[in-house]
């Protein structure tokens, strides 16, 4: 039985007993008496727009006016879009057509939502009420009344009798997404079929392949037994506008295994050189670069979904989400021992959908 250590009293009679009565031992009651009793709702004020139907109209007024502000300023970022468009190689057009989408966006955004907030605090009925919980699923009773109260929010908020902030409150909201329309067709190539440009990449009959990022090209001797090297095409990195872009498509895996480990079809025998092979790094599920090699399995490993590529059988999936294997680069060694690239790649690099023409 519990002891207070300096009265010697039982506690837990104490405390089963007095809790929240008179009388409790000191530092024991657990209820406050004195808690503060429910000062229930302050006096009703009415607005000036409940008294004044000037008033009234005068913030009808400024509630619409805001949805049309919205309107304006959802069609101005689609304006911007187009007057200041983005000029590769010059910063000052980007920083144009963000600041002007910018404007149009927030005032389209901002106008929305304080004109939403004025139309409630002024025009829509004031009085408070106290709404107790219930369960999830109310009675019949209580879902004709959720009913009612439908109908009353539409009589109340005037939604239907104040056509004009309805009908402006409407446009603005279909207006307001249609700047993201612009904005997103523009991350798309404007004049080319964008699986057509991953059809393509830098390499070709007789590129060599190169450390990424150095660009210093790779002999076949400096590649040992067990090694993975991140590869992009020679010449990549004197291009200007697009190296990015090359890159994200051309960036190459290398390793080197044992010959009689690799299963090749009597098609690709000599896309590989002495158990050297290239994959394509950017993995067919949707995209990210597959950057980890596990030598002693001989497994590919893509970091953002897992999928796993099984080296030894042309990168097959053998876990994850891809839906094909990485495809192939073909290589070979030129006359001062370096490797090269015999072709392109033969089927598009990148995500699965993108062979979908
Ligand atoms: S992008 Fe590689 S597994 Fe998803």
């Amino acid at each position: 039985m519990a002891k207070d250590d300096n009265s010697g009293k039982d506690l837990t009679a104490a405390d089963s007993s007095s809790v929240g009565h008179e009388g409790a031992p000191a530092g024991t009651a657990v209820v406050v008496r004195d808690a503060v009793a429910n000062p229930g709702f302050p006096p009703h004020r009415p607005r000036v727009t409940d008294l004044n139907p000037s008033a009234e109209r005068r913030a009808e007024r400024t509630v619409y006016t805001l949805f049309y502000l919205s309107i304006v300023g959802s069609v101005f970022a689609i304006v911007a879009y187009m007057v200041f468009p983005i000029i590769p190689e010059e910063p000052d057009s980007v920083r144009l057509n963000n600041l002007f989408i910018g404007l149009g966006l927030t005032l389209a955004l901002l106008a929305i939502g304080i004109g939403a907030v004025h139309w409630g605090k002024a025009l829509m009925f004031d009085h408070e009420g106290v709404d107790e919980r219930h369960p999830v699923r109310g009675s019949d009773e209580t879902r004709e009344r959720a009913v009612e109260i439908f109908h009353e929010a539409n009589v109340e908020s005037g939604i239907g009798r104040r056509t004009l902030i309805r009908n402006s409150l409407i446009g603005a909201l279909i207006a307001f997404p249609l700047p993201a329309v612009v904005l997103f067709r523009g991350l798309g190539p404007q004049d080319t079929n964008p699986a057509a440009l991953l059809e393509h990449t830098m390499w070709k009959k007789g590129t060599r392949l190169a450390i990424d990022p150095t660009g210093t090209p790779i002999k076949a001797s400096d590649v040992t037994l067990g090694s993975a090297f991140h590869v992009i095409p020679e010449g990549l990195q004197d291009l200007g506008h697009g190296k990015l872009e090359e890159k994200a498509k051309a960036a190459v895996l290398l390793m080197r295994l044992k010959p009689e480990d690799i299963n090749e079809p009597a098609d690709k025998k000599d896309w590989s050189y002495d158990g050297i092979v290239a994959y394509s790094k950017i993995c067919t599920h949707v995209g990210c670069p597959v950057a980890l090699y596990e030598q002693q399995t001989h497994t590919l490993l893509c970091p953002c979904h897992q999928s796993q590529f099984d080296v030894t059988n042309q990168c097959e999936v053998i876990f994850g989400p891809a839906k094909r294997p990485l495809p192939q680069l073909p290589i070979a060694v030129d006359s001062e021992g370096y490797l090269i690239a015999q072709s392109d790649f033969t089927e598009p690099v990148g995500p699965s959908f993108w062979e979908r023409n």
